[in-house]
């Protein structure tokens, strides 16, 4: 039987920066973690980081305000991003936790909706946000760029469907 854990969800801290880059795996984001960051101290993104006793296993952004407008509907919406857990921790609740956790921001900020994206490539995600109560409303192209840690232009194409989950109080 695996043993239940202890997840422990706070903000983000600078000080987590360098474990957000799981040794390296996602050094390329070196910068967008930093602006995401910055923004936070600013109050316009959220970054939630999970963690089972000393080590930071997950993380969960949630940008407070949707820059695309075809993705807000007219609501008070806030965009869910950057969402992940490292391997050794998946299939145990730590997603789960992250995107309860996730909302409950939402709900504290006033905000009415929570959309996310579900690549097309990313099944086993889509699941997750479906059984957490996530509808597709639209598809979209995914095509998105970042500057990587040396400084160079990197562009995506990951097409996707769009969830949306309105909250409750
Ligand atoms: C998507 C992702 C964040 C999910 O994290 P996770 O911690 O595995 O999520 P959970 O454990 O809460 O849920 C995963 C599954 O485990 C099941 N589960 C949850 N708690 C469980 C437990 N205690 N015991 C057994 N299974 C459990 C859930 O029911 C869920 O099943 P489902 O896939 O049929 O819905 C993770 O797989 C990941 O990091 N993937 C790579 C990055 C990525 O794809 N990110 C999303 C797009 S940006």
């Amino acid at each position: 039987m695996v043993e239940a854990l202890h997840i422990h969800v706070r903000l983000a801290k600078g000080s987590d920066l360098e474990a957000m880059e799981w040794e390296g795996e996602y050094r390329r984001y070196r910068r967008v973690y930093q602006r995401a960051m910055a923004d936070m101290r600013r109050g316009r993104r959220i970054i939630l980081v999970a963690e089972v006793g000393e080590e930071l296993v997950g993380q969960i952004f949630i940008q407070l305000h949707i820059h695309r407008r075809e993705f807000r509907r007219g609501v008070s919406s806030a965009y869910i991003h950057a969402f992940r857990v490292r391997p050794a921790y998946r299939n145990r609740g730590v997603g789960t936790r992250l995107i309860l956790e996730a909302e409950q921001v939402l709900r504290d900020h006033g905000l009415k909706r929570a959309v996310i994206a579900a690549a097309h490539a990313n099944p086993d995600a889509r699941r997750l946000y479906e059984r957490l109560g996530f509808r597709k409303f639209m598809s979209d192209p995914g095509h998105w760029s970042y500057v990587d840690h040396l400084g160079r232009l990197q562009n995506v194409h990951e097409p996707s469907d769009i969830l949306e989950k309105w909250l409750t109080d």
